[in-house]
């Protein structure tokens, strides 16, 4: 194990958490004592996390009480209370008589409410009179890092991992920054390691590295966050040396409950595992001819005596595709494979689902999974890493997309059949679900590489504990606890990050057809990157027309989804313009919804896309001074690659275009 000082991190590791001294504050009467009756190793996180924001926003020092407040008494209650009407994980936090309340019927509720008190102070919203109920809308709100083992990161864009290097399992300042992090926004579970399990990773689940994990999940656990680890299906062979991983095998059967029993009791706040399987190369049960229902049932047998939980992800396609072929479709297979298993796995497993079928592009459908298998734990995975939406580069605020997905209606019940419900449980009762995203964070200084993409990891958590929220909302307490309370820096920052989203989709593949990047690295532009490769991602453009049909008529894709999703998306008309090309193949003269032609619709999002870029970095550009120099200086360098690569993509893809049409731009602008 490694316990080293992380140097690079000063001044930078707490993010949001980054106290700024306020003199005036008139709250400060709440912060001469926290009362707390009982000892909990998590209350305990709260009432440190209470004194350490009292410090250095009030420079003032917290006297702790270990009773109940007598009548009168002026401080901070931290109530925990069975009896209350809110969960565990939910907090009421309100005033009362110059007592500031933190109730909750679970020691994690008193900490998210201490989170939100700071929060309020923070925010310089003040706390007399102050009433907050919040009640987590997800059970599972988790982070899944792709980190290796030798401390590279897949679809990493902000340094190294800060969980291992050098094949060994870190742990230094950095993992208890980041467990107050991931706390401070609701974060409860967190898978540490890349879902490619290779190499040493397999022997995570080994005795070489449970001292190691067994230290890590102890810092999570009293900040309520569950370890996990992503588990490598083929084990029984390249670690028990065993001759098969056949899930029906009694050995192989027996060699995991052995596994189990030895991880969970050594480990005993561990919460289970992630499973990638018969996925882009990794082993799964259709190596023996068994189902995805076996091979998942039979992990969750050896974890169910220990609470543990299996999360088994529909990522399952065929990626040696012949590019030739225009009846196999990719966005065909999640639903393919999955649906048909509905009410087979055991109630440990969840399926753990990609918001769209593809994978993590601008602009995608919702997954026709969600709502299709009504007897079957599901889970939504979204990715903050941004892999396909300008990797740390650009800044591409994420929290409206997600907020688009939760709120879609799958039509699978008269009531609550929107994303949001069923993967909150509500729309079929269910414990085991939740949201996860796949992480965006490193060593680098500030997390995430670019400054502003920090907000896409506070998002995430803020709205997987309250999908409620707005997008706005969110960016808004992020910038106030991140930047301070400048009127015009918050209202700059948020106007960028508002934008951010649609300024990238405009100048990148249009009306849903994503792909049109370097195969392997995902950074574009390039037109053609995928096209003639076998990952089954193709835009079909020739000199009349684009996009895939995915109609009844073409792949049948479109009657995954239920009734009226099915016909809204089957019929071209009916098709929204933004996934016009990801369901159908149209001549370049289509007219959209808009009124536009498909091709004049390329030309005019692709200059305003580049154009917005450059809008956003003058806007950046407004706040030198107000912003401390670093944060300003490295986040403009980030804005001079965005607006020239922004460039880079509208004139190749308009030049592209307008070379396979020969048709001119109304406008006369100039393409190549
Ligand atoms: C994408 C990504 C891979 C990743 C995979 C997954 O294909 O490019 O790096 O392993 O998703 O989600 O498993």
């Amino acid at each position: 194990m490694k316990m080293e000082k992380t140097e690079n991190c000063k001044g930078f590791e707490n993010a949001w958490l980054s106290y700024r001294l306020q003199t005036d504050c008139k709250d400060m009467q709440y912060f001469a004592a926290v009362y707390v009756e009982c000892t909990d190793p998590v209350i305990d996180s709260a009432v440190s996390e209470l004194q350490i924001a009292s410090e250095q926003i009030l420079g003032r020092r917290v006297v702790l009480h270990r009773k109940a407040p007598v009548l009168g008494a002026v401080g901070i209650w931290l109530k925990l209370d069975i009896t209350e009407t809110i969960s565990k994980e939910g907090y009421h936090l309100y005033e009362k008589e110059g007592l500031l309340v933190i109730a909750s019927a679970g020691a994690q509720g008193i900490l998210y409410g201490s989170f939100a008190c700071i929060r309020q102070l923070q925010m310089t919203a003040p706390l007399q009179g102050i009433d907050i109920k919040e009640e987590p809308s997800n059970p599972l709100r988790m982070l899944n890092h792709w980190d290796n083992m030798d401390g590279s990161i897949e679809r990493g864009y902000s340094g190294n991992s800060f969980f291992f290097c050098d094949e060994e399992v870190l742990i230094n300042e950095r993992t208890k920054c980041y467990a107050r992090l991931a706390a401070s926004i609701g974060i409860n579970a967190v898978v540490i390691n890349n879902v490619n399990v290779r190499g040493n990773a397999t022997r995570l689940i080994a005795e070489d590295y449970t001292p190691q994990i067994k230290v890590m999940s102890e810092i999570f656990a009293v900040y309520g966050i569950r370890l996990f680890l992503s588990l490598n299906f083929a084990a029984p062979m390249e670690l028990g040396g065993l001759e098969t991983a056949d899930p029906l095998d009694e050995t192989v059967r027996q060699w995991w409950k052995d596994r189990m029993k030895k991880v969970f009791t050594q480990i005993p706040n561990f919460g289970g595992f992630l499973v990638k399987a018969d996925s882009e190369g990794r082993e799964g049960p259709f190596t023996y001819g068994r189902s995805h229902a076996e091979g998942a049932n039979m992990l969750a047998e050896a974890v169910a005596p220990y609470g543990g939980v299996i999360i088994w992800r529909c990522f399952v396609y065929n990626c040696q595709q012949d590019w030739r072929d225009y009846k196999t479709d990719r966005a065909r297979s999640g639903y393919d494979n999955f649906a048909p298993l509905d009410g087979k796995f055991l109630d440990n497993v969840i399926l753990q689902i990609k918001n769209g079928p593809m994978d993590f592009q601008v602009r995608e459908p919702v997954h026709p999974l969600f709502g299709a298998m009504p007897k079957t734990n599901q889970m939504l995975e979204v990715q903050i890493a941004q892999e396909y939406t300008g990797q740390q580069r650009h800044v591409c605020y994420l929290i409206p997309m997600f907020k688009e997905i939760l709120a879609f209606h799958t039509y699978c019940k008269e009531q609550n059949d929107t994303v949001a419900d069923i993967v909150s449980g509500r729309t079929w009762g269910n414990q085991n679900c939740g949201m996860t995203a796949v992480a965006n964070t490193g060593n680098d200084v500030n997390w995430t590489g670019h400054d502003l993409a920090a907000a896409n990891l506070y998002g995430f958590g803020r709205l997987s504990f309250n999908t409620n929220c707005s997008a706005e909302e969110i960016a808004r307490e992020w910038i106030l606890c991140t930047f301070g309370e400048d009127a015009e820096v918050v209202k700059t920052i948020l106007e960028i990050l508002m934008m951010s989203w649609p300024a990238y989709e405009k100048y990148n593949a249009p009306l849903g057809i994503g792909w049109m990047v370097n195969p392997n690295y995902h950074y574009g532009p390039s037109v053609d990157g995928y096209e003639y490769d076998r990952w089954g991602t193709y835009h079909r453009a020739d000199h009349q027309g684009i996009g895939v049909d995915r109609s009844s008529a073409g792949t049948g894709y479109a009657m995954q989804y239920r009734k009226p999703n099915a016909s809204m998306y089957n019929n071209l008309d009916c098709c929204p313009d933004a996934l016009k090309l990801f369901f159908h193949h149209v001549p370049y003269t289509y007219k959209l919804q808009s009124g536009k032609t498909v091709l004049q619709h390329i030309y005019d999002t692709h200059f305003e896309g580049a154009a917005e870029a450059g809008k956003m970095r003058s806007m950046w550009q407004s706040l030198q001074g107000k912003i401390s120099e670093d944060i300003y200086q490295r986040t403009l360098e980030r804005f001079d690659h965005q607006v020239w690569h922004a460039r880079e993509w509208c004139d190749q893809i308009n030049s592209y275009f307008y070379r396979k049409t020969g048709i001119e731009d109304e406008q006369g602008r100039k393409i190549y």
